[in-house]
């Protein structure tokens, strides 16, 4: 069985202040915004933006210990992962796993945790991807 995609969903930008980005990206750059949400397991503030057809989604902390406060630190502000998505996040993981891609492992027990909006998502390591991060979602378009 094959692995497929139905494209890409988002390209994850991580900032240091939400506010801050939004002015940037909407009332600077027009992008219009698609809402948001407060991930507190995940210590994340997200909203997205419209591009035409890929979202742009702006993920700024909540906590100093947050998933994205490493990344933070480390590299600074800018492009953070790819987003795909998929039709079957549990099985598009099991494939991957059985072609060698390195599944970061949160969540549930296969990698899978709780996005925006209800979805399910999962994370491949940059390692095994020539330094992207890649999210794989599964769930409802907004
Ligand atoms: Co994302």
């Amino acid at each position: 069985m094959n692995v497929s995609y139905l494209g890409i969903d988002h390209l994850g930008v991580v900032v240091h202040d939400l506010d801050t980005a939004i002015a940037t990206y909407h009332d600077v750059l027009g992008f219009p915004l698609q809402g948001g949400e407060t991930l507190p397991d995940r210590g994340l503030q997200v909203a997205f933006l419209d591009t035409g057809n890929a979202r742009l989604e702006l993920i700024a902390p909540t906590r100093p210990d947050s998933e994205i406060s490493a990344f933070l630190a480390k590299r600074g502000e800018g492009l953070h992962h790819i987003c795909l998505r998929v039709a079957d996040i549990h099985l598009t993981l099991k494939l991957l796993k059985e072609r060698g891609a390195r599944v970061i492992g949160n969540g549930d027990g296969d990698g899978v945790s709780d996005g925006a909006h209800g979805t399910k998502v999962a994370f491949l390591h940059p390692k095994g991807s020539h330094g992207v991060l890649i999210e794989l979602v599964e769930g409802k378009k907004p």
